[in-house]
């Protein structure tokens, strides 16, 4: 499974690289809108830290102003993958873009057929937002077993990436799916490392090892 960071701070970026487990990066247009800069230069920091998929989501909603946005990103850098919501026009988007070997994340994804649609477009990754079905009484990860089980079903290769993770539990659950990529926000990242019993048994450890003779 894949870790990639539900982010635009590079800062929080560095930090995950440092630990080993940045596998890539998905923005949207609400977290970059809250780092100040334009997206263009948010996503040129983040690809110079993250060789691996860095998704960048079009800002238009017609098909002609999306395959514009798509082609402008892709020159940006190599790992750029163009995000495109889950509309009609999307779609359309998104079998042009597979066309033109051109990575796709299609966001904005809430239930198993809107995924099939989009793997049949030829989408490199599908987002289901789980923690967003949950938010409304849906179980986020119900559906995220439907997409597995439909993917499985006809062999499609486009990856699921979990996203809209809230709390250590979807982690786990996704896992257990077999979903293929989790993208989390940085503010998880402690809950999923942190454990009472392995803070008390270093301490433990710590004073035991004073009575060691040097
Ligand atoms: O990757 C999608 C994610 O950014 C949405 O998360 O927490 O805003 O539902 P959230």
């Amino acid at each position: 499974m894949k870790f990639f960071l539900d982010t635009a701070k590079i800062e929080e970026i560095t930090q995950a690289a440092a630990m080993g487990f940045l596998d890539g990066v998905t923005t949207n247009p609400s977290l970059v809108a809250q780092t100040g800069k334009s997206y263009l230069e948010v996503i040129q920091e983040i690809c110079k830290v993250c060789k691996g998929p860095v998704s960048a989501e079009v800002l238009a909603t017609d098909y002609a102003g999306m395959m514009e946005e798509a082609r402008r990103w892709r020159k940006v850098a190599k790992n750029v993958v163009v995000k495109i919501p889950l509309t009609g026009d999307g779609l359309r988007a998104v079998k042009t873009c597979t066309e033109e070997g051109i990575p796709t994340n299609v966001t904005l994804c809430f239930n198993a057929t809107q995924a099939l649609l989009a793997a049949k477009a030829g989408a490199t990754y599908i987002s289901p937002f789980l923690g967003r079905l949950d938010d409304i009484g849906i179980e986020g990860m119900e559906v995220a077993q439907e997409i597995r089980s439909i993917y499985h079903n006809y062999e499609f290769s486009t990856q699921i990436l979990a996203a809209s993770l809230r709390h250590p539990l979807h982690v786990k659950q996704a896992a257990l799916l077999g979903v293929d990529v989790i993208t989390i926000p940085f503010k998880l990242l402690p809950a999923l490392i942190h454990h009472p019993l392995t803070e008390k048994g270093l301490q433990i450890f710590l004073e035991d090892a004073k009575r060691i003779p040097a």
